[in-house]
């Protein structure tokens, strides 16, 4: 079975990020988003990886590379432009070839063993199978309306969604899905719909199985689902490993992961945090669920429940940071010079709570 992770899109609610990156490539605990599914298939024992990507593909190749770091083949398939889930398929054609293959959304988080998911597949002989789980807002998502347990129809985004379990960006398919990508037309919304061809597969009388998420999911189109996927990934992956000698006046709570070449004075961490290398932290706090990236300089501040990039500093901010997601090689800084007055110079976009 081979896998195909899609990369492309153009990630429009967490802008001002993704107009530099790919929102792929945001980091949850200091990983990037990507690399927990690519790592997902790797586990289920899947060795050749395509991943589609769009305008960032540079960026992608770089961060990613050629698969080496997980023993993996992996082949990148340009898609000119975002058209649809479908689309993404249909030019992936060449690299899927005839084969089965394992579908995953690049944007999505899962802690669930998937190998049960294609066991399931592969024995009951299935042409395509999907993972559901319950959502609070049907209407974002595929969602799939069921009669006596049996799945009867699947709609994208529904206006009065028949049930709330979504379709999670997880799916197998065999070669059987391409002659009915060939024939689908573009949505009301332009877009060639996965959901669509599912459909469509289904009621040419082929095979559809279904599993439930057993753990946890989460779409990250969001800043409160990247925040709350933060949340989880610390929750539960995060040991307590710290990479340098501390001195009294540091006080560390509960699990807290530090990088190599930090510099880290009169500071309270309360787990669980992740810091990065080459960090530079003196008068601060840094409370629960914060991810801080490489190269990052907190001075005189206070953090908590955020996740900052790589490359940022943030000095001498008198009210507390919380609930935020601040991108690469950004300043946030307040000094006591007059006059006294916010100055800005601000990206696209961006959301700015003074909380006065
Ligand atoms: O997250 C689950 C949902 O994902 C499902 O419930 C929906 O049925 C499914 O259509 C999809 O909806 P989204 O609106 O969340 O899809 P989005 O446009 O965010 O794209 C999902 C991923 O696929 C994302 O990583 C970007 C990538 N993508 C998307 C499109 C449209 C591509 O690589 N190429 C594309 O053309």
């Amino acid at each position: 079975m081979k896998g195909l992770i899609l990369s492309g899109g153009k990630g429009t609610r967490l802008r001002p990020l993704t107009y530099t990156s790919s929102k792929q490539l945001i980091p949850i605990a200091n990983k990037p988003i990507l690399f927990y599914g690519i790592e997902q298939l790797v586990f289920c024992g899947i060795k050749d990886i395509g991943i589609v990507v769009g305008d960032s593909k540079d960026e992608i190749k770089r961060i990613v590379g050629d698969g080496q770091k997980w023993n993996i083949n992996i082949t990148y398939i340009h898609q000119k432009e975002p058209l649809g889930i479908a689309h993404a398929i249909k030019v992936s054609r060449d690299f899927l070839d005839d084969d089965d293959f394992l579908l995953y959304l690049g944007d999505n988080l899962l802690n669930d063993d998937l190998r049960s998911f294609i066991d399931d597949f592969n024995e009951k002989e299935l042409d395509e199978k999907i993972l559901l789980t319950e959502v609070k807002h049907p209407e974002m998502f595929g969602v799939v309306e069921f009669k006596d347990k049996k799945i009867v129809r699947l709609i994208e985004k529904p206006k009065n969604p028949p049930s709330n379990l979504a379709l999670c960006g997880i799916y197998i398919f065999n070669k059987n899905i391409h002659p009915i990508i060939d024939e689908l037309k573009p949505s009301h919304r332009g877009e060639y719909e996965i959901t669509e061809a599912i459909q469509n597969l289904f009621d040419k009388g082929y095979k559809l199985g279904y599993s439930l998420v057993k753990g946890w999911w989460k779409d990250t189109g969001k800043l409160e689902d990247l925040l709350a996927a933060n949340r989880i990934v610390l929750d539960r992956n995060l040991k307590l490993n710290i990479k340098l000698d501390l001195d009294d006046t540091v006080s560390i709570e509960g699990r807290v992961e530090i990088g190599e070449d930090c510099k880290i004075h009169n500071t309270v961490i309360r787990g669980p945090v992740i810091i990065g290398n080459s960090v530079e932290i003196d008068n601060a706090y840094i409370g629960p669920y914060s991810s801080i990236a490489d190269n990052c300089v907190i001075i005189h501040s206070e953090i908590e429940n955020s996740i900052i990039l790589n490359n940022t500093t943030i000095g001498s901010i008198k009210k507390r940071i919380q609930n935020s997601l601040i991108g690469k090689n950004a300043t946030i800084i307040s000094h006591n010079e007059k006059p006294n007055a916010h100055s800005f110079m601000i990206g696209d976009n961006s959301i700015i709570n003074l909380g006065e």
